[in-house]
């Protein structure tokens, strides 16, 4: 993926991340929603790329754009195609409450492709470098915990599981205390977890349970860019889903996907903090502009690149301006 297209796939990030950043707190989840897409849907048009979402906000009946199918980019003749993967805004409820680790997220994919999911659960289990190739999801929580524990030289009791707080989880909850290790519940946002068991300075180790499939596929490939191993299985709430997963190709729906099926080829991620979090300070707006910080990485070179930016609005009207 080309080096350059990195600083433009951060824009766009950045675009979305001013515009929903605005509507911070206001407890207007649509609002913080609809602000994040419009801005990186203007900001998809000056990325040099031929793209297509294929992980968006949902199907072209249901939303009119990020839809899954869309074309973006300047779409030129020598223009790299790629497939998109986009979450204008990862965790709206906590931009809307103005709570912690809100995030604006793109995942490209060149030479290879994401897989096709719908917007349904995945059961996911994501470690750090040192825990790649200690997981599976086969084998039982304690075993899981117990191998990663080996991998890193830690006491299973030393690590930290990054759990989403749902009633659905009670029992997988239970299971991690009985094994001692200790659980960090999130009320949303379960990319930026994914993300935060590759980087040290955040504590965490892993990430467990289920969470959307969708947002499954976006950790998975920023993962493939950081070291860092997956796992996913899909989870579907209805014979309608089942029936989508198969329509998109998975014929055996329980089937374990490892990092490398779901996001599979040379893999760009950028993410820029909407709200402050584990891995981005949130947008700070301050007279005639606002600071960002933003991540970026490839999964070719595996170099993470941190970037704060400091924006003009005199010279940048519109977020979506790059
Ligand atoms: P949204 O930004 O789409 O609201 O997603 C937030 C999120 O917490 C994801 O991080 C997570 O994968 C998913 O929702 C969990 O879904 P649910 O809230 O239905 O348990």
């Amino acid at each position: 993926m080309d080096r350059n297209l990195a600083m433009d796939a951060v824009r766009v990030t950045e675009a979305a991340a001013l515009a929903s950043a605005r509507t911070m707190g206001l407890g207007d989840l649509h609002r913080a929603e609809e602000a994040a897409v419009q801005a990186m849907r203007q900001a998809f048009d000056s990325l040099d790329i031929s793209g297509t979402v294929v992980i968006g906000e949902g199907s072209e009946a249901e939303v009119p754009v990020i839809y899954v199918g869309e074309r973006v980019g300047r779409g030129r003749e020598t223009d790299p195609e790629v497939e998109l993967a986009a979450d204008p805004l990862e965790g709206s409820r906590l931009c809307a409450r103005g709570m912690p680790n809100a995030m604006s997220v793109i995942a490209m994919v060149r030479n290879g492709h994401f897989l096709r999911v719908p917007d349904t659960y995945m059961y996911k289990i994501a470690v750090g470098p040192a825990g790649k190739g200690a997981i599976d999801l086969n084998r039982p929580i304690r075993w899981n915990l117990n191998s990663v524990a080996d991998a890193k030289g830690v006491y299973p009791e030393d690590l930290t599981v990054v759990v989403l707080d749902r009633p659905r989880h009670e029992g997988l909850i239970r299971e991690i205390r009985e094994t001692g290790a200790r659980i960090k519940l999130i009320p949303d946002g379960d990319v930026a977890a994914a993300i935060a068991t590759c980087r040290d300075e955040t504590g965490i180790d892993m990430l467990l349970g289920e969470g959307g499939a969708p947002e499954g596929i976006i950790a998975a490939a920023a993962l493939r860019c950081v070291g860092g191993d997956m796992l996913g299985q899909l989870r579907p709430r209805s014979a309608v889903e089942t029936e989508q997963i198969k329509a998109l190709g998975v014929d055996v729906v329980d089937q374990i996907f490892t990092m490398d099926d779901m996001a599979q080829g040379d893999v760009l991620f950028a993410a820029t903090g909407i709200t402050d979090g584990d891995l981005l300070r949130g947008v700070r707006f301050r007279r005639g502009g606002a600071v960002t910080n933003s991540m970026v990485m490839r999964s070719k070179t595996m170099t993470v690149r941190l970037i704060e930016a400091q924006h003009r609005f005199d010279r940048k009207p519109n977020y979506g301006d790059l």
